[in-house]
C-alpha cells in the first residue's frame, strides 16, 4: 500500500477557512497527488481531486452519505436527515419526489414567472438611484420560486422570508454568531413552511396538484406513509433555498458580462445556444460549491491508497471545475469551451457530478440553467445600465463567496426594442 500524502498540520479547519476553494488545489500542486489527508474539523479526512476521483466518489457502493454532512451544516444549509444525508432505495425514493419537479414543465412554469416578475421591475429600476444585483435577484426569486411552488408570500414577508433563504446558504462553513444566525435563518423558515404543509393538510389551503407544496404535503414514503410535517417542511426549502440561491451565480453572470463586453452583442443576437454557453462557463468558472463529502462505506484501495470504513472523503468541486487536464486554460473564461463539450458527468462538476436520478449530484441543474438564462437574456435585451465605481472583487478564500458590491447598476432603463 502506498503511503497517502498527509498533510503536518494538527488540525486544517482553520487553514480550510483561510485559504477556502484553493484549500485542496493548493495540496494537491504542493504533494503532486490527487489525493492527501489532513485534519479537518477534529478527524482524519481524505481530499481527492481529478475526473477518476469523481468518477470514484459517485461509485454508491463505495460511499455513502448518513453521517457525512456535520451537523453544523446540518443545522443551517441541509436541514437535518434530509435527501442530502440518505442513502440506497429510501434516498433514490426520495430523489424521484424531487426530479419528479424539474421537468421541462415545471421549468417554464418558473421562468414564465420570472419574466413576468422581471419586466415588472423596471419601472421601479428606472426610478431607484441604485439597484443591487443580488439583493434584487433574491427578492425576485424567492417570490417567484413561492409562486411557482404554491407557497403563500406576502409583499410584506418577502424580504424577510429572502433574507432568511439567502442566511441559510452563507452561513453553512461559518462558526460563532454568524453560525447562530444561520440557524435563526433555518427555523423560521422551518416553522412558516411546516404551518403551510399543516394548512394543506388540513383543508385550510387550496393548492394546485401540479405544484412543489402538493408534491411534498403528499408524498409517500417506501413504507406508504406521508412525512412528518417538519420533514415535509425541509424538504420544501430544499427547492426553495436553492432556487434563492441562483442569486448568486447571476451575480457572476452580469459580472462576467462587465469584464467581457465583447460577447454582449453575441449574447444579443442569439438564439440561445450562445447563452447557453456563457452560463454553462460562469458555472464552470465562478466560485460556488467549494467541496462535497461522504463517507466510505467498506474498507477499499484506490491507486493503491487504504480508504477505511466511516472516513470522511472531501472532493474537490472547485478544484476540478479548474483542472488544466480537463480544462484549458482553465483560469480564462471562454463560452467557446462548452461548444462542443461532451457531457462528461465527472468533469464538469458545479452541482455535483455522476446520475442524478442514481446518486445525489443536484437535481436543480436544469433549473439553475434555465433561471440564469432567462436573467442574462433580460439584462442584454431588456434594459440598459450603467456600473458606477465599485467593489466587485471577491475571495476565494471566503466559503461561499461573492462580489463584495453585489453588482450595483445605476441609470437603469428600459431598451426600446422593436
Ligand atoms: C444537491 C449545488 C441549485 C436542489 C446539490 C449538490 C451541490 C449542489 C454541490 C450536492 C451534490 C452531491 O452531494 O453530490 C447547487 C448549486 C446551485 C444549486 C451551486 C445553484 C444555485 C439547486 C436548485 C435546486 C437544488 C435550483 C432545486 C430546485 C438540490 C437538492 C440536492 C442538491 C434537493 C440534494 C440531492 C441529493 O442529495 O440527492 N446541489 N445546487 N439545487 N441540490 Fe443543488
Amino acid at each position: 500500500t502506498n503511503e497517502i500524502p498527509h498533510d503536518k498540520s494538527l488540525d486544517n479547519s482553520l487553514t480550510l477557512l483561510q485559504e477556502g476553494y484553493l484549500f485542496i488545489s493548493n495540496r494537491m500542486e504542493r504533494y503532486k497527488s490527487d489525493i492527501f489527508e489532513a485534519r479537518l474539523l477534529g478527524q482524519k479526512a481524505i481530499c481527492i481531486s481529478g475526473e477518476e476521483a469523481a468518477q470514484l466518489f459517485y461509485d454508491n457502493e463505495r460511499f455513502q452519505r448518513f453521517g457525512a454532512a456535520p451537523k453544523r451544516v446540518q443545522k443551517t444549509l441541509f436541514g437535518e436527515n434530509a435527501i442530502q444525508s440518505m442513502d440506497d432505495e429510501p434516498h433514490i425514493h426520495r430523489k424521484k419526489l424531487f426530479m419528479s419537479l424539474m421537468t421541462p414543465s415545471y421549468q417554464n412554469q418558473l421562468t414564465d414567472r420570472l419574466t413576468d416578475e422581471l419586466n415588472a421591475s423596471i419601472s421601479k429600476w428606472e426610478n431607484a438611484d441604485k439597484v443591487i444585483l443580488l439583493g434584487e435577484s433574491k427578492d425576485i426569486l424567492t417570490k417567484v420560486a413561492c409562486d411557482w411552488a404554491g407557497v403563500p408570500l406576502s409583499d410584506t414577508e418577502l424580504t424577510q422570508r429572502a433574507d432568511d433563504f439567502i442566511t441559510m446558504v452563507y452561513t453553512f462553513g461559518t462558526v460563532g454568531p454568524d453560525h447562530w444566525k444561520g440557524r435563526r435563518a433555518r427555523n423560521r423558515a422551518e416553522q412558516w413552511i411546516k404551518g403551510v404543509i399543516e394548512d394543506v393538510r388540513a383543508g385550510r389551503l387550496m393548492v394546485e396538484e401540479e405544484s412543489a407544496l402538493y408534491a411534498m404535503a403528499y408524498h409517500k414514503q417506501l413504507d406508504g406513509k406521508p412525512l412528518d410535517a417538519h420533514m415535509a417542511a425541509v424538504e420544501l426549502i430544499n427547492v426553495l433555498r436553492p432556487i434563492v440561491a441562483i442569486a448568486t451565480f447571476i451575480t457572476y453572470a452580469a459580472l462576467a458580462l462587465h469584464e467581457h463586453p465583447e460577447y454582449k452583442e453575441k449574447l444579443q443576437n442569439d438564439n440561445s445556444k450562445f447563452t447557453e454557453m456563457f452560463v454553462q462557463e460562469v458555472r464552470r468558472y465562478y466560485p460556488f460549491g467549494p467541496f462535497v463529502g461522504a463517507r466510505v462505506r467498506k474498507d477499499f484501495h484506490w491507486k493503491n491508497c487504504e480508504f477505511k470504513t466511516g472516513r470522511l472523503v472531501l472532493l474537490d468541486i472547485y478544484g476540478i471545475n479548474h483542472d488544466e487536464r480537463i480544462w484549458k486554460n482553465p483560469n480564462q473564461f471562454q463560452p467557446e469551451r462548452f461548444k462542443d463539450w461532451n457531457s462528461n458527468p465527472f468533469t464538469f462538476i458545479p452541482q455535483g457530478g455522476g446520475d442524478p436520478a442514481k446518486g445525489h449530484r443536484c437535481p436543480g441543474e436544469g433549473i439553475t440553467v434555465e433561471v440564469m438564462k432567462t436573467i442574462l437574456d433580460f439584462l442584454v435585451n431588456s434594459i440598459e445600465y450603467d456600473i458606477p465605481n465599485q467593489d466587485l472583487n471577491y475571495s476565494l478564500s471566503e466559503m461561499p463567496t461573492i462580489p463584495k458590491s453585489g453588482f450595483i447598476m445605476s441609470n437603469v432603463r428600459r431598451k426600446n426594442n422593436l
